[in-house]
């Protein structure tokens, strides 16, 4: 007995140099063209499968799934997933069906039940090691996953034309090549989620029109370098040539600001208390003035307009910076200073004050 368990711990001591050993004749076949085998492929995607559902256990779902991000989404999805996972209107490109494993086309899986919305959240986020499934472009925005979320859950009942009219809009642009240098191109694709107007289709993307230039830029520059963080704008930033920020700038300074869509106004009270924060701020909890920099855009260009911003937009970037999960330009810290002590009632009425303002 005594002289077994010698056997066995040096065996055990030996493992690893024989593994390390085998590998280092390299006989093993790292290639993606043989595939794995069977036993491999069913391991591989049990494992994948069993970490994202206990990993997605204590994922809160938002009820019902947030549907104002819908078409920044789909734009997204059309420039950032669809190469690999097909849309409705596109297969997929002919080297992606060669990745080991192959990314599945969406529509079909999504079709069945296999994943719940915390799990479609929990891959969308943190991506899939060892298969080329990427992570969001920053672990900062929940609210831009939920919307992917939402997004696919549409996508399995969306035809080809349904599918371009959400991406696209009316604009007739096909996605742009990586870092495009002509204007005209690249406004075109900026249309896709801005729109032409450069007023935003849908309530997460913000107004562009009549926006300060200089804050508009050094924001393009911010996304580019991940010093502000959005998955979406990060994308199309780095997509666009850097040297055409200034340009891009200053074509949606100078766009008119168009009447905005009707919506629904937030109660009188509400409105009330954001304007009071906004005049006179809550010195208690220092807060200051909002309006002392916003409503004096002269004193800096690169103060950016709020009045009449969209609403979701507005308390979406307010959360973020409360939870100081949002950057900017070099100016940010000067919402930076005081931003956390925003509390969730302080926004909402914000929010609701702004958005109902006339554009400066
Ligand atoms: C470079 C290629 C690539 C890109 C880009 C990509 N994925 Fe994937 N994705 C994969 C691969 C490969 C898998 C398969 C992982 C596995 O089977 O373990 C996968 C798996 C998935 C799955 C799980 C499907 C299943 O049942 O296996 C979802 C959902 C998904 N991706 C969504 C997205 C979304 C949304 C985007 C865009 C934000 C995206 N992917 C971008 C390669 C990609
Ligand atoms: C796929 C959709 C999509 C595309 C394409 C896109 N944007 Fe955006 N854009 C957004 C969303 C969503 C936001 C809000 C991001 C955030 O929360 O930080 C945004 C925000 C911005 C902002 C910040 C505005 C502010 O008030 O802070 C600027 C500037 C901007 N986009 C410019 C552009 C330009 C220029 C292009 C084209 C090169 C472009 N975007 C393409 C969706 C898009
Ligand atoms: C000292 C000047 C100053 C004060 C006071 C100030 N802000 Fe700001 N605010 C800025 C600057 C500068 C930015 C641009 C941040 C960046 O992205 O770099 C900004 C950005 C914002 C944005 C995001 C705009 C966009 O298009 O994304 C919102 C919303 C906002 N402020 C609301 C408020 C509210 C509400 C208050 C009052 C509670 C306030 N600000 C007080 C200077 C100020």
């Amino acid at each position: 007995m005594h002289i077994r368990w010698k056997h066995v711990a040096i065996a055990l001591a030996i493992l690893p140099f024989a593994a390390v050993f085998a590998v280092w004749t390299g006989l093993f076949n790292v290639g993606a063209a043989s595939g794995h085998w069977k036993i491999t492929d069913w391991f591989l995607h049990f494992a994948m499968q069993s970490s994202v559902r206990t990993y997605a256990l204590p994922v809160e779902v938002p009820e019902p799934l947030p549907r104002e991000g819908l078409a920044a989404a789909a734009g997204h999805f059309e420039t950032g997933c669809a190469v690999c996972h097909s849309s409705p209107d596109v297969p997929r490109d002919a080297w992606a069906r060669q990745m080991l494993p192959e990314p599945p086309a969406l529509s079909d899986v999504l079709a069945s039940d296999k994943w719940t919305d915390a799990e479609l959240f929990r891959i969308v986020k943190h991506g899939v090691r060892f298969t080329g499934m990427p992570a969001w472009p920053t672990q900062d925005r929940d609210d831009e996953i939920w919307a992917m979320v939402a997004f696919l859950r549409e996508m399995p009942d969306l035809d080809a034309k349904a599918y371009r009219d959400l991406a696209y809009g009316p604009s007739s642009a096909n996605a742009v090549a990586p870092a495009v240098n002509d204007l005209e191109t690249l406004v075109a694709d900026c249309a896709r989620c801005h729109g032409e107007d450069g007023m935003g289709r849908g309530d997460a993307v913000p107004v562009l029109a009549g926006q300060q230039r200089t804050y508009l830029e050094e924001s393009l520059v911010a996304y580019a370098a991940n010093r502000r963080e959005s998955g979406v704008m990060t994308q199309a930033a780095l997509d666009a040539d850097a040297d055409l920020f200034a340009d891009l700038a200053a074509y949606y300074a100078d766009l008119p600001r168009a009447d905005m869509e009707t919506r629904t106004a937030p109660g009188a009270e509400l409105v009330e208390r954001g304007r009071a924060i906004a005049m006179e701020g809550l010195p208690d909890d220092d807060i200051p003035s909002c309006d002392s920099c916003h409503a004096r855009l002269d004193r800096n260009p690169a103060y950016p307009a709020i009045d009449g911003q969209k609403h979701h937009y507005l308390q979406t970037q307010l959360e973020l910076f409360a939870e100081e999960k949002r950057g900017g330009t070099s100016l940010a810290e000067t919402m930076h200073e005081f931003s956390r002590h925003l509390k969730p009632e302080d926004i909402e009425a914000l929010a609701a004050y702004y958005s109902t303002l006339e554009p400066q």
